[in-house]
């Protein structure tokens, strides 16, 4: 039983200034803007320029969402940063933003690697921390440079990837009956090469080998995942709304990864949703990964698609191959 719930207390989101449209990938490869419409609904994405990198968008989303939570750095008991394009290999993202944001307690950080799951699994790993009453606020960030591994040889990943960072404080109140009400975290690693980068780990170290190979770029079976994706989206939604004995019309936005709006279309019609109850940047941001999710919650929330009181659904699924949901009281 929870003894406090833990709710959304503030919100943030950076993107880079940098515009990569489709119309400059048709100049990279063999590729065209009505194709990438109708495929993706993507018509442009973000991209880091040189002196930024995850670390950077993740302080400007952090910082946002601390302001829009009216706390401050020092106020914090833990950080989360869900991300697939570390700053480093070590220390973790997460150690870098807390001296970054200048925190003078060292309370704990640590970074999640679910891929494009990492914001849902933290945002189910915080609230376990602030529900049992050992924490009060903690920060957790989902941020991506992801044009940093795409492989801008291949059209079937470099028209779907770009960079972003999404943050938010779960903070605990009393009330249980507000914030994170159920969760849902799933993995199948058997499938886990439909989605990775082969290189620059243990099994692979970088080498001069790895780099004329090019594995050190995202690999993706496009066609395998979007079948598991409609499918799984679909069913995490499905028990998400279940755990909570909610209807369609019952939830007021569902904000699921941004990872291609037939994927979304698809899932969320079948589980009797209009087009008005989800939020859809993806046209904007394409596929931001960990980012997607809390990108487009602070989005939505910024402009009053939903508010304190409202249910909402977060899903996503990605690399692992991972899924995650949460069913959410504003
Ligand atoms: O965030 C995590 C996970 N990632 C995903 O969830 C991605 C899921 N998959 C997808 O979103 C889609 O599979 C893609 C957008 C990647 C591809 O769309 P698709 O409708 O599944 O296309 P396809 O791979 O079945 O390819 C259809 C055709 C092929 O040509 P042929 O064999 O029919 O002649 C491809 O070679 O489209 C061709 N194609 C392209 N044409 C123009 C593939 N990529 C492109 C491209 N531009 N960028």
């Amino acid at each position: 039983m929870a003894r406090f719930g833990a709710y959304i207390a503030g919100s943030g989101s950076c993107v880079p200034q940098r515009r990569l449209t489709n119309a400059d990938l048709e100049k990279l490869v063999e590729t065209n803007d009505e194709w990438i419409v109708q495929r993706t609904g993507i018509r442009e994405r973000r991209a880091v320029s040189e002196g930024e990198s995850t670390v950077t968008l993740a302080l400007h989303a952090a910082q946002k969402a601390l302001e829009s939570a009216k706390i401050s750095a020092d106020d914090l008991d833990l950080i989360i940063v869900a991300t697939l394009t570390p700053e480093l290999i070590t220390p973790s993202t997460a150690c870098l933003l807390q001296e970054k944001l200048g925190v003078k307690r060292h309370i704990g950080a640590f970074d999640m690697g679910a891929a494009c799951s990492g914001f849902v699994y933290s945002i189910a790993t915080a609230a376990q921390f602030i529900q049992t009453g050992a924490y009060t606020n903690i920060l957790v960030v989902g941020a991506e440079t992801l044009t940093r591994i795409v492989d801008y040889t291949d059209r079937g990943t470099c028209i779907l990837f770009g960079d972003g960072a999404g943050a938010v404080v779960l903070s605990a109140t009393e009330d249980t009956q507000r914030g994170i009400q159920a969760f849902e975290l799933g993995a199948d690693g058997m499938d886990g090469e439909m989605l990775y980068v082969p290189a620059g780990g243990s099994r692979l170290p970088a080498s001069a080998q790895t780099i004329a190979n090019r594995q050190h770029y995202l690999k993706m079976n496009g066609r395998e995942i979007y079948k598991f994706a409609v499918h799984q989206m679909t069913d995490s939604l499905k028990k998400a709304m279940e755990a909570c004995n909610l209807t369609a019309a019952d939830v007021k936005l569902v904000v699921p990864h941004q990872v291609n709006q037939r994927i979304i279309d698809s899932a969320t019609e079948k589980m009797g949703f209009p087009k008005e109850k989800v939020f859809v940047n993806i046209d904007r941001y394409g596929n931001t990964s960990a980012a997607s999710v809390p990108l487009a919650l602070d989005e939505a929330l910024r402009s009053g698609a939903c508010g304190a009181g409202d249910w909402i659904i977060m899903v996503a699924f990605g690399a692992g191959l991972t899924w995650a949901s949460a069913t959410v009281k504003l």
